[in-house]
């Protein structure tokens, strides 16, 4: 195994790398080397990090055009330094190659369209005059940024995600604070250390470091911050929304998605191998993740033979290899709660189809079938690569079924029957619904962000930055 460096790493504040007095250890993915030793911040640290973020915003003010230079600028560097974000991404986050990279480029159009939002920002002109006694009034509205917006971001995307927190509240005007995920802070330095190069001045954008949900806990508490963009655990969303007051919060939540396949899925194999490599890319640690499978019962077996041949195929092992399909998950510890999530539905009466084994923290492939809405693997989010695969007969039936879940963020619906896409669309509760591809399906620039216990708000460039600024109302008295 190649030997890479430690890397130190501080908290960025002000432009400048600053250490602390603790610090916690960040491991490869896979191999379990040490690749980082990252500041774990105090209460000070993070308080001083927050102070300055305020005192910017405070006395410093980017033009949109600057703000659109600087995103798109960075984006041009992000395009220059692909390979080496994407091996940051696989080796800190486990990632295999070919999804990292395309996660550096999704990332890219992720800044490019937050830059071209920084040029959109606009109110409306209100017609005050239509309301008897306003003859003489003139009103309309300005979209202004809403201050400090703390960025709390998983290990999932390291780069993407942290990109649709960051690049649309810079767009508008605010300024960051950035907490990543404990396990892959690397990529977000470098996200960081790019935006600096391309001229993003100190203190727009700070970090602060740690493992753990202690740092959430301080940033939390602080009045000083405007706003909380989220992604993670349902558990976390809740306690964010019920600390943060009347704060303004975008909870992006977890999910089981539900895709369905009827009878008259336009092609089936294509279905299948849908529903498996996306289900179990990022080891199916992605929130829209393919978890429950619905087939109509015609078309069952051939499609569960389909999907056992697609899933046998794929390779998994070391994420740094460029064949490698299925790297692992983020630790050992999450890689045995799946398998025991799995022990535990075959206990109850689950069949596996193929998988179920795990090496260290590589979960094979897992397909089951013959699960029940009871078992943990459909009724909580798997965050793992399983799939259920379970029969259906009626139409109602498996949308009432679809639907039991907690959960909303995105399902699919592979049919060629308009009337039945449409009606799918109509009573899936989810914040959206995917016709003819997975619920995995996400286009950056889309409006993303669920329902039910999956979240709160929409991400995608233009829909963040509405929600991370402020309407504000002007109203003028042109006198007599
Ligand atoms: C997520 O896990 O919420 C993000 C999925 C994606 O951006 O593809």
């Amino acid at each position: 195994m190649p030997i890479h460096t430690v890397e130190t790493l501080g908290n960025l504040i002000n432009g400048q790398w600053v250490t602390g007095q603790a610090t916690y250890d960040v491991f490869h993915k896979y191999t379990g080397e040490l690749i980082a030793r990252a500041v774990k911040s105090s209460r000070e640290e993070v308080d001083q990090a927050v102070h300055n973020v305020r005192e910017t915003f405070l006395t410093k003010q980017l033009p949109p055009h600057r703000r659109y230079e600087i995103l798109l600028q960075a984006a041009e560097i992000f395009r220059q330094r692909k390979e080496e974000l994407a091996l940051t991404i696989v080796r800190e986050g486990g990632k295999v190659l070919k999804d990292a990279r395309m996660e550096v480029e999704r990332g890219i159009q992720t800044f490019i369209a937050s830059a071209e939002e920084a040029k959109r920002l606009h109110g409306q002109e209100i017609p005050v005059q239509g309301q008897p006694g306003n003859d003489n009034k003139m009103a309309f509205t300005l979209r202004v940024p809403v201050g400090i917006v703390c960025a709390i971001t998983p290990f999932n995307f390291p780069f993407n995600l942290v990109a649709h927190k960051i690049a649309p509240a810079l767009a508008a005007g605010n300024t960051v604070i950035l907490k990543p995920a404990g396990t892959t802070p690397q990529t977000a330095a470098k996200m960081a250390d790019i935006l600096l190069e391309a001229g993003l001045p100190p203190g727009f954008l700070n970090i602060v470091n740690g493992p753990g949900r202690e740092i959430g806990q301080y940033l939390l508490e602080d009045p000083r911050i405007s706003m909380y963009t989220f992604t993670g655990s349902t558990e976390v969303g809740k306690q964010i929304k019920a600390a943060s007051g009347i704060r303004k919060v975008t909870l992006e939540l977890g999910s089981n998605s539900p895709n369905i396949v009827h009878k008259d899925a336009p092609d089936l194999d294509k279905a299948a191998r849908l529903c498996v490599t996306r289900g179990f890319a990022n080891a199916g640690q992605a929130c829209i993740s393919v978890q429950r499978v619905y087939v109509h019962q015609d078309v069952y077996p051939t499609f569960v033979d389909k999907a056992v041949e697609v899933a046998s195929a794929l390779v998994t092992g070391n994420p740094e290899l460029e064949e490698t399909d299925i790297g692992p998950m983020i630790s050992e510890r999450e890689a045995e709660r799946a398998e025991q999530w799995i022990q535990e539905a075959v206990q109850q009466g689950a069949i596996v189809a193929c998988g179920g084994k795990r090496k260290g923290p590589v979960l094979d492939p897992t397909i089951l079938t013959h699960a029940l809405p009871s078992m943990k693997v459909v009724c909580q989010e798997v965050f793992a690569p399983v799939i259920c695969i379970i029969a259906y007969q009626e139409m109602d039936e498996v949308m009432q079924a679809a639907n039991d879940s907690n959960y909303g963020l995105q399902a699919g619906i592979f049919t060629s029957d308009l009337q039945l896409a449409l009606r799918a669309a109509r009573e899936l509760d989810f914040g959206g619904v995917i016709i003819n591809d997975v619920s995995t399906f996400r286009a950056d620039i889309m409006p993303y962000g669920g329902v039910k216990d999956s979240g709160y708000g929409k991400e995608g460039p233009r829909y963040a930055v509405k929600e991370m600024t402020n309407e504000k109302l002007v109203v003028i008295d042109l006198g007599n």
